[in-house]
């Protein structure tokens, strides 16, 4: 059974406790939006008050730790994570593979720490502008989801892959449709290769980068978008809501 469109807010570094109430007034806009899910990934400080406040939504973290336990001063665990009431992490985020030299490999190591913690995985990938304009953008993606997905039975209901291509991350800028199209194509081919095609037809692929309620309704129409992981406007309620509202009537058609 094809599962419902997933709308995920990543807050990145973004809020105190003065969110609380935006995190509440998307937890009761997400009740009238059953044909979606919805879900939230603020920063560490916040998960655990908003899996408290959060009857409908999900509640996810944004990293965490390769390590179960021990020295590693700053690090969260997956279990952690968990312990917070987070049943999902983002891992592989553009910020973090370019900001803090982030393997794939190390991608993956985190996503075999988090499903062995009982927390799915969103997969993230994309390429830089560069690596657009050089013709190499599928290779490169392709490259970075065979190293970074992590080997697990049922893949369908534990892992999302998000493809945020980098140029369009917090720049106002998408990808053409047709661009998303021939990538979101190229993903759920190599899914099906991994994974075998029951369990990869189940994996939603999300789009990031630059979703807004005025292009929600193009990019989420567009065959393999799956659903839509939302940085800045994810930050108040009515603009995250005018996009689970645009996935709401995707589905109802
Ligand atoms: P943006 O961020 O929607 O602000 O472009 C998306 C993301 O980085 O996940």
């Amino acid at each position: 059974m094809a599962q419902r469109p997933y709308i995920v807010g990543n807050w990145k570094m973004n809020g105190t406790r003065a969110m609380l109430s935006e995190a509440r007034a998307i937890d009761r806009a997400a009740q009238r939006h059953m044909k979606v899910e919805v879900a939230v990934a603020p920063p560490f400080t916040l998960v655990h008050a908003v899996h408290r406040e959060a009857e409908q939504i999900g509640v996810g973290a944004q990293d965490c730790s390769p390590n179960a336990d021990g020295a590693f001063t700053g690090d969260i665990s997956a279990t952690m994570v968990a312990d917070a009431g987070a049943k999902f992490v983002i891992l592989g985020h553009s910020e973090r593979r370019e900001g803090y030299g982030e393997t794939s490999e190390l991608v993956r190591a985190k996503a075999d720490a988090a499903l062995e913690a009982g927390l799915r995985v969103i997969i993230c990938c994309g390429e830089t502008l560069e690596t657009r304009e050089s013709g190499k953008a599928e290779a490169f993606v392709a490259k970075q989801l065979k190293v970074s997905l992590p080997k697990v039975e049922d893949a369908g209901e534990k892992i999302s892959v998000a493809y945020e291509p980098i140029w369009a991350i917090g720049t106002g800028q998408t990808a053409t449709i047709d661009d998303i199209a021939t990538m979101h194509a190229m993903i759920r081919k190599l899914l099906i290769e991994i994974y075998g095609e029951e369990q990869a037809l189940e994996i939603r692929i999300l789009y990031g980068g630059s979703v807004k309620p005025e292009n929600a309704t193009d990019i989420l129409g567009t065959a393999e978008v799956g659903g839509a992981l939302v940085g800045g406007a994810s930050l108040t309620a009515d603009s995250f809501m005018s996009i689970a509202l645009a996935a709401t009537e995707s589905v109802e058609g």
